[in-house]
């Protein structure tokens, strides 16, 4: 199994002011945002950008998962809950508005793994799914059959809406779960491959911190290789601030710690070489 310490680290950093070309709401609090961008020139599935405020009193960017790139367009898409001052500002932002963004950066989602397996499972717990959405079509160019990819989505309900579900499924088999059971299983991600007794050969999963913990568990004591993508907060997203560490289960070959930065060793480990 890879190291997942060394995959494919972007060294094409681009720090650019990126025009909103396109923005909609796509279910409660949930938006998608398309920018012009030189980061869709070398993005890879599972990385993310970090994009700036306009308030003077906020100088962080806020890390978001790119959902999208499209490398002849020219574009990148994110998805993203408006949660506070920069996922709201974004989301009532008008096309032509720019925005600073740093990236493409993060490690992104190992792709070999999945090369001779059977049954691919995504798992994208609510906010969560945009990453997958990358990953999904990225299988598919590498001649996996729409067959051996099982996207499951989970939501909170049919009334606060379902976003990127029918993008998914031009690409690869999808299951839903829901909270309250008004569409698809009720419950989790993996109440729904409990529900259906799926046997994976690998898993990739996006989503809160419990349902990564339950993937992780799940992985385990299948003996399957899950790969799963952190979303810690994060101030600078580039390796220097050590304000993201996550508890290794090895020591790092560099810095002989059990740690690792998960904006720039991660988002997306190997789940068995970390402690959630
Ligand atoms: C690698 C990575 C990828 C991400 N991808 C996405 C994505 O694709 N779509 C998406 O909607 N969100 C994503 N997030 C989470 C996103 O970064 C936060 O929601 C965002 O930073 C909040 O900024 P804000 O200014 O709107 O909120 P703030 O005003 O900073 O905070 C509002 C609330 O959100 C909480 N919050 C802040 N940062 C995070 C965080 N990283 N995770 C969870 N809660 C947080 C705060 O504690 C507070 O309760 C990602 C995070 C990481 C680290
Ligand atoms: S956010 Fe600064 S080191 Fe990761």
């Amino acid at each position: 199994m890879a190291d997942s310490f060394s995959f494919c680290y972007s060294r094409d950093m681009i720090n650019e002011k990126a025009r909103i070309i396109k923005s909609e709401r796509l279910a409660d609090q949930v938006f998608s945002t398309v920018f012009e961008s030189r980061v869709a020139e070398t993005a890879y599935p599972g990385q993310f950008v970090m994009v700036g405020t306009k308030s003077d009193s906020r100088l962080l960017r806020r890390p978001i998962s790119i959902c999208e790139a499209d490398r002849e367009k020219g574009t990148i898409r994110l998805v993203y809950r408006a949660v506070g001052y920069g996922t709201k500002e974004l989301s009532q932002a008008e096309n032509g508005d720019s925005f600073d963004i740093l990236g493409p950066l993060g490690n992104g989602f190992p792709l070999d793994e999945a090369q001779d397996k059977k049954q691919i499972i995504l798992t994208g717990g609510g906010i969560g799914a945009p990453p997958l959405l990358q990953l999904a079509r990225a299988l598919r160019r590498t001649g996996i059959g729409k067959e051996s990819v099982t996207a499951i989505l989970g939501y909170r309900s049919m009334k606060s809406g379902l976003f990127l579900n029918e993008e998914f499924a031009a690409e690869v088999n999808v299951i839903l779960a829901t909270d309250d059971g008004s569409i698809g299983t009720r419950g989790t991600v993996m109440d729904a491959i409990k529900e259906r007794d799926l046997k994976p050969d690998i898993i990739y999963a996006c989503g809160p911190l419990p349902m990564l913990k339950a993937v992780r568990d799940f992985a385990a004591d299948s003996f399957i290789p899950a790969f799963i993508s952190l979303e810690e907060k994060m101030a600078c997203g580039m390796g220097v601030c050590l304000g993201c560490m996550v508890k290794t289960s090895k020591k790092d070959s560099h810095s002989r710690v059990n740690n690792a930065r998960i904006c720039t060793e991660g988002p997306v480990f190997n789940a068995e070489e970390v402690v959630l």
